[in-house]
């Protein structure tokens, strides 16, 4: 199971990569956009964060199955590394996929609310196809259960996608659809740090702090204590 981390802030990827084991960046335009400044700046201070190995997810933007395939190409040449371009699940889409797969391009599908969409996606080529879990249930349906029916039309099938949960409201939507055995998350930072957070947790710290102290010292560590 892969963390991936769902914004463009560098501040937040900076933290995140520091303290958690996570596997990647996923961005799309609207995430980009939020950071209102120049794109590639964006993407190469993200991949100087990260690194070469760790994934970047980077959406294109062009409609039309060609102009979708010079992106991804001018995309992975300027952005370098470990690089997966994103790519919706229309028509022209697959069509880019099917394009990108000869290529050798890694490729995300994305904007995927149906697990035949996603089930179309990998056979057209993609390594990740990603569920907009929290959308999905916004249309009264059931994020955690497509991703559910995408892990089982996966392992039915013997296809090598994976899934790459995306669109997350609260740390319930990410622990079920990790029950439900996607592959992956992509989370923002608050999520990433919910995924941790309990006030039992907290308090247990605290008591040891202060029970350690009491006896050792205030400020003393293990090996501070002969
Ligand atoms: C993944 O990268 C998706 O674009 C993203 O998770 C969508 O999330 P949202 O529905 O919270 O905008």
């Amino acid at each position: 199971m892969l963390y991936i981390l769902d914004t463009a802030n560098l501040q937040q990827i900076k933290r995140a990569f520091d303290l958690y084991p996570m596997s990647g960046v996923t961005t799309n335009p609207t995430i980009i956009s939020k950071e209102n400044r120049n794109f590639l700046d964006i993407l190469k201070g993200i991949r100087e964060i990260i690194g070469e190995d760790k994934m970047l997810h980077v959406q294109a933007v062009s409609l039309k199955a060609e102009d979708i395939v010079k992106e991804a190409e001018y995309l992975k040449d300027t952005i370098g590394g470990n690089i997966y371009i994103k790519v919706p699940v229309i028509p022209e889409g697959i069509k880019a996929m099917k394009i990108l797969k000869k290529k050798g391009i890694k490729i995300t599908a994305t904007a995927v609310f149906t697990a035949q969409q996603a089930l179309m996606a990998a056979i057209a080529g993609a390594e990740f196809v990603a569920p907009y879990v929290n959308r999905i249930d916004n249309i009264t349906g059931n994020g955690v259960g497509v991703v559910a029916q995408i892990v089982e039309l996966f392992e039915i099938h013997q296809i090598d996608a994976k899934v790459l949960a995306a669109s997350f409201k609260n740390v319930q939507q990410v622990h079920e659809v990790i029950l439900a055995g996607a592959h992956s998350v992509t989370v923002n930072a608050e999520i990433m740090d919910g995924l941790l957070k309990h006030p039992l947790t907290d308090w247990s710290v605290d008591q040891f702090v202060v029970d350690w102290e009491g006896v050792y010292g205030k400020g003393k560590y293990t090996c501070d204590v002969k």
